[in-house]
């Protein structure tokens, strides 16, 4: 198994949610934590409790990745796993009462959730492939995308949201095999119903509801199940050019 413990990590997203599990789960395997989050105040309270750093990234923009991977770069060393969390939600129809999807939603949709994704990878990967190769295959880094089971199973009104992941989806596969004579892995996590903070606005039984339609077990995933596998992804050399889906067997229904 490849141990990474003592190499630097980024965690988009790592202020909230997945992403924040993800950088706490990271930091106790012994990696050195700078959060990119666009939410500068919560990133840099998390990153105080996990030890780590922060950087206020907005992800969509590829000069402020680029800052963000100086700062993290000063802080820890050339990062060596890359967790991308960041994304938004939003939902409309493909027209609704008539009128057509807002395509400013659209585009702001992918510009974060998959442009995002897209600018800290490709960004990042060019500096674990500059740095020396660490343990036995000659690995120099990981890579994990969070897709969702919206890019298979989208519901109504989540035309922007499902496109977005699906892209994550189809971009994992040729960039494991782009960054493979490099040695970076790289997956990706299609996540069904989390109790994140977007979940936890919802009234509790609308909360319990949802985790009813998980097949088993029939309840919300918490974070921290999301955190150990991305963690398992990161130390398991033979996982590369996947998507796995964490989601209790839930198949999303049309709404
Ligand atoms: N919670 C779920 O059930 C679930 C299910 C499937 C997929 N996902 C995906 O998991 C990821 C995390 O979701 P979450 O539920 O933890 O959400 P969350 O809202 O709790 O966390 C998302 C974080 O991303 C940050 N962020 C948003 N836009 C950004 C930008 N442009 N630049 C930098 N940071 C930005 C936010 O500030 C926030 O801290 C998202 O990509 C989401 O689509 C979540």
């Amino acid at each position: 198994m490849q141990d990474w413990a003592g190499y630097g990590a980024i965690v988009t997203g790592g202020a909230s949610g997945l992403g924040a599990a993800t950088a706490a789960r990271l930091a106790a395997d012994g990696l050195k934590i700078t959060i990119f989050d666009r939410n500068a105040d919560l990133a840099a309270e998390h990153a105080k409790a996990i030890g780590g750093a922060f950087a206020p990234v907005d992800v969509s923009d590829p000069a402020s990745v680029a800052s963000g991977i100086d700062i993290a770069c000063a802080a820890h060393g050339t990062p060596r796993v890359l967790i991308n969390c960041a994304g938004i939600g939003g939902a409309a129809k493909t027209v609704s009462r008539g009128v057509a999807h807002d395509p400013g939603l659209f585009e702001r949709t992918i510009r974060v959730n998959l442009m995002g994704s897209f600018n800290c990878a490709s960004q990042i990967a060019a500096r674990m492939v500059a740095a020396d190769p660490v343990g036995a295959d000659g690995a120099r880094g990981v890579i994990v995308n969070t897709a969702s089971v919206a890019a298979f199973d989208g519901q109504v009104g989540q035309l922007a949201y499902a496109a977005s992941k699906g892209g994550i989806v189809s971009m994992t596969l040729p960039m494991a095999r782009d960054l493979a004579d490099k040695g970076v892995r790289v997956c990706a996590v299609a996540p069904g119903l989390f109790l994140t903070p977007l979940l936890h606005e919802l009234p509790e039984e609308v909360q319990v509801s949802l985790g009813e339609q998980v097949p088993f077990p029939s309840r919300l995933g918490d974070p921290a199940e999301f955190g150990a596998l991305v963690s398992h992804i990161t130390q398991n050399p033979m996982l590369n050019g996947e998507v796995i889906r964490l989601d209790g067997a839930i198949r999303m229904a049309p709404r």
